[in-house]
């Protein structure tokens, strides 16, 4: 039982993936894990605990933004015990050339937020990924013929707006979402893991977005190796 996941702590895995959006937790849990368990359901922020292939894997709900990820993914690192976390995503592209389906596994995430002063006082905008969890990320793709692109993320606070800070370009990033920060900070402060795979839905030169039928193919690519990485 936390502020806001009512559930006990034996009701959640010590490793979670967590979508933005609680229908997509639901259609994961329902269409890959055995026996799943809706383990709560307070804010409608869905969570499923089940099998996935006679491994214990809770898919969580992080909702949208850092505000959101900030809660979900502090409470289930340090009052349910958690030690692996992997966001399952959508993002924005920067780039041409990095198409709508691509999925992107994040190695830095940049934001111009100031999350970490918020958090402790400090003044740090790109945090790492967890590198044990992205080189299995990496083998499990290569096994599964899944093509990544490994780079930077800018995390957002906001989804619309008019200006471009020359600093996100300066950090590398290849694209925007909105959660991978908040994440990433928590689990090193914490001393746990973290990653972030995030399939790209919109490409902000081009203009062209995913319709929902692609989105739900692509995406099952990107669940899939999520899953396979945490067996
Ligand atoms: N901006 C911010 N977050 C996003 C986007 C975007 O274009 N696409 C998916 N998540």
């Amino acid at each position: 039982m936390s502020v806001h996941i009512n559930t006990n702590v034996e009701n959640i895995a010590k490793t979670v993936i967590m979508p933005g959006d609680p229908l997509r937790v639901k259609y994961i849990a329902e269409k890959y894990l055995t026996n799943p368990v809706l383990v709560n359901k307070t804010r409608l922020s869905l969570i499923y605990t089940g099998l996935y292939k006679d491994k214990l894997v809770t898919i969580a709900t992080s909702g949208m933004g850092m505000p959101s990820m900030g809660i979900y993914a502090y409470e289930l690192f340090n009052d349910f015990k958690v030690e692996k976390i992997i966001r399952l995503g959508s993002c924005g592209s920067y780039y041409d050339e990095i198409r709508v389906r691509d999925i992107i596994l994040v190695e830095k995430a940049f934001t111009l937020s100031n999350f970490s002063y918020q958090y402790d006082k400090s003044n740090i905008d790109l945090v790492s990924s967890s590198k044990n969890l992205n080189k299995k990320i990496i083998e499990t793709a290569m096994k599964k013929n899944v093509e990544l692109r490994i780079g930077n993320i800018n995390t957002s606070d906001l989804f619309y707006n008019t200006y471009e800070n020359p600093k996100i370009k300066e950090n590398f990033c290849l694209g925007v979402e909105m959660e991978t920060f908040a994440l990433f900070y928590i689990a090193d402060k914490l001393n746990k893991e973290a990653a972030s795979i995030l399939t790209v839905s919109d490409n902000l030169v081009s203009k062209e977005i995913l319709s929902s039928e692609e989105r739900e193919k692509t995406f099952d690519e990107a669940i899939t190796l999520a899953l396979d990485s945490i067996l």
